[in-house]
């Protein structure tokens, strides 16, 4: 069953010289969920953050970390971020719906990237909303409850489009932390409708 949606920073667009502070005040604009965006350099063409730095950030909020790893080989490094902890499966834009089939009832979160991963600020793939569709007809048809996120390109526009979609959960990095933490409660309004 989809539920009302939760919003997540992608910290990926905050300022790094303050990840501290930023963390903290989008938990205090309202966000759900703190999006953490790790990348390797090889898996996807971008090198950000590794387990030392959230774990410097958990004491900053007690929300939810949404760590979304994009890295290769991703099993060496779970113990180093989390054990025992929920788990997601993220597909690709190219990935099909199908890919889901055998695991689904393993996961407690699908994320549909609507961008090729690796950057924010990119443009929202609409060929997505379909996915995101026949996702949540999956997960309502074998009565599960597993969280449907959608990251890349989200706007209060392509939110709405993906909450239509049957989408949940909306990371959202570049349209949270556009112009400066007196705008993040606003813009986190913006995003729930
Ligand atoms: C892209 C990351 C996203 C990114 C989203 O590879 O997974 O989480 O930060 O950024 P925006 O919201 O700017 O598209
Ligand atoms: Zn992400």
């Amino acid at each position: 069953m989809q539920q009302p949606v939760r919003i997540a920073p992608s910290i990926l667009s905050a300022d790094f010289a303050r990840l501290g502070e930023e963390v903290r005040a989008v938990d205090a604009a309202g966000a759900d969920w703190i999006h953490v965006d790790v990348m390797d350099g090889h898996f996807v063409p971008n090198l950000t953050i590794g387990p030392a730095v959230v774990k410097a950030l958990r004491p900053h909020t007690a929300k939810t970390f949404d760590v979304h790893l994009m890295i290769s080989p991703v099993d060496p490094f779970l113990a180093a971020f989390a054990l025992g902890k929920k788990a997601g499966v993220s597909l690709n834009p190219a990935t099909p719906a199908k890919m889901l089939d055998y695991v689904l009832e393993e996961v407690d979160l699908v994320l549909v990237m609507s961008v090729n991963p690796g950057f924010g600020g990119q443009s929202f793939i609409t060929s997505q909303l379909r996915k995101i569709e026949a996702i949540r007809k999956q997960i309502d048809k074998a009565g599960l409850s597993i969280d449907l996120e959608v990251d890349g390109g989200i706007d209060p526009e392509t939110a709405r489009l993906a909450i239509s979609a049957g989408a949940d959960a909306l990371v959202a990095g570049t349209a949270t932390f556009r112009g400066g933490p007196d705008l993040y409660a606003e813009n986190i309004r913006a995003l729930r409708g």
